[in-house]
């Protein structure tokens, strides 16, 4: 089917997401050449607008290729129906259908929607537009559920129409750069792989920091706050794929096996080992929040692994909104090196800088250059954007292409997706149960400071030159 049509779906058309990324994002893949020759998009959602509305709405968003965007959204036509109507979505199958010529076709469904309409549009779908001469795919986005049963709910949901080998869970941080560079420095390097356990390493941080509140975003995160919003996600599908085993092979299957394996280590977090946060002003921020809101919107957490190679490692997760920051890493801090310079030299990390400005760095103890005999800490630095000159994708456009060449490695399984519920349904049940109040941190700051004082606990080290 490598010439077959490509017929792109994206149900939820005028949404942000669709709007933000995944019309962009398709866009791109055709700047760079990797959609197929023939391909039609069709945008579907509720409000009433013309093929041309919808051109000129969705190429505000569009960059680059500037030369390519008349003949892209030539391709581009829209429909308006009810979500869970089969006559809407027989309408959308028959300009497909037009479109398509009678040639074979696969199909590509993306639900750019709220999961509680899920199941409506699956089943319609499923019933009067999947292709009869190519495959089918449904791409979805979280948030799959609150909970542990409420997601399994939601599978069960999507299940009615599409098969889990039909069926694509985004986790967009999967389909970062440096995310994705995690097995690579991982496995690649004789260095890092031995090392790569309790024995030498002290413990892992895992940060999200974001120096904006809800933005126009406020009714959606009241209802999920922070440990839903991307800590039960993003977080822990970074800390699945900085802890995991070595798969037998590249293979999506392998590497979801390991993952899958390592999260269900993970022991659920304990109430001691947390800390949750709500900057000042956020109930004000936007009138769809709760006055008495308790929603956090920062939280740290410390994870165990209970497996041979993590046992007694902590590793800390730690996200919030209104902080003093934009900024994603991951941090793994080696032991200390006993001998005769302990007392002097700081301990080592490696550094995974997801965003801002890209990078993989080697803190070291180096001499002080000069005739000075102190030691100074250093770095061994690849900074992306100083080392390549090459473009760096958006998340979704990777993401995307994978779909189109049925590439599930960087989606979320089903098993996978349970077993990250299942570390952080009981505290989340129990936060909601006992009313637990955030504390209260200052718009702009660090976050609260018990959240420094856990993580202290634990033994993390901050080094002087942080
Ligand atoms: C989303 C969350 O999944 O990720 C948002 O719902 C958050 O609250 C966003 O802002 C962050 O994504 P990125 O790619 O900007 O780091």
């Amino acid at each position: 089917s490598e010439n077959a049509h490509l017929s792109v779906v994206v149900v939820g058309a005028s949404g942000d997401l669709a709007k933000k990324k995944t019309f962009p994002s398709l866009f791109n893949l055709f700047g760079l050449g990797l959609l197929p020759k023939d391909f039609t998009i069709v945008g579907f959602a509720r409000s009433k607008m013309s093929d041309e509305e919808f051109r000129k709405n969705i190429s505000k968003n569009f960059k680059e290729f500037k030369d390519k965007q008349e003949e892209f959204l030539s391709r581009c036509f829209y429909h308006s129906g009810q979500y869970d109507s089969e006559q809407s979505f027989s309408e959308v199958a028959k300009i497909l259908k037009e479109k398509e010529g009678g040639n074979s076709a696969n199909r590509m469904f993306y639900l750019a929607i709220p999961p509680s309409i899920f199941a409506e549009v699956a089943t319609a779908a499923k019933s009067v537009a999947v292709s009869e001469n190519g495959w089918n795919r449904i791409i979805v986005e979280k948030p799959f559920g609150k909970d542990t049963e409420s997601s399994a709910q939601l599978s069960r949901d999507l299940a009615t129409g599409f098969s889990e080998e039909q069926t694509y869970r985004i986790d967009h941080y999967l389909g970062k750069e440096m995310v994705q560079n995690l097995l690579v420095i991982r496995f690649a390097n004789s260095l890092w792989e031995p090392v790569w356990n309790r024995h030498y390493i002290a413990n892992i941080t895992i940060t999200f920091k974001e120096d904006i509140g809800t933005e126009g975003r406020g009714g959606y995160f009241d209802e999920y706050g922070i440990i839903r919003d991307v800590m039960q996600n993003h977080l822990t599908q970074m800390l699945a794929l900085v802890a995991m085993e070595t798969p037998n092979s590249l293979s999506a299957e392998d590497v979801r096996d390991e993952k899958v394996k390592v999260v269900s280590a993970c022991r659920p977090i304990s109430p001691e080992d947390i800390v949750v946060g709500q900057y000042d002003g956020y109930l004000d921020e936007d009138e769809k929040v709760a006055k008495d809101s308790i929603t956090p919107t920062f939280a740290t957490a410390v994870v165990h692994i209970d497996n041979p190679r993590w046992a007694g490692v902590p590793f800390v997760l730690k996200c919030g909104k209104g902080l003093n920051e934009r900024k994603a890493e991951i941090r793994v801090q080696f032991k200390s090196n006993p001998g005769i310079y302990a007392e002097d030299s700081e301990r080592n990390e490696l550094v995974f800088r997801v965003q801002p400005n890209e990078a993989v760095y080697y803190k070291v103890n180096t001499k002080r250059p000069g005739l000075s005999e102190e030691i100074a800490m250093s770095e061994l630095d690849l900074t992306y954007k100083e080392r390549y000159e090459v473009r760096l994708p958006d998340a979704y456009e990777r993401l995307i292409y994978d779909v189109v060449r049925g590439d599930h490695n960087l989606f979320v399984r089903e098993d996978e997706l349970d077993a990250a519920w299942k570390i952080f349904t009981p505290i989340l049940h129990k936060l909601d149960a006992e009313k637990v109040k955030p504390i209260s941190y200052k718009f702009g700051s660090r976050g609260p400071e018990e959240s420094d004082k856990l993580i202290h606990r634990y033994g993390f080290q901050r080094s002087k030159s942080y």
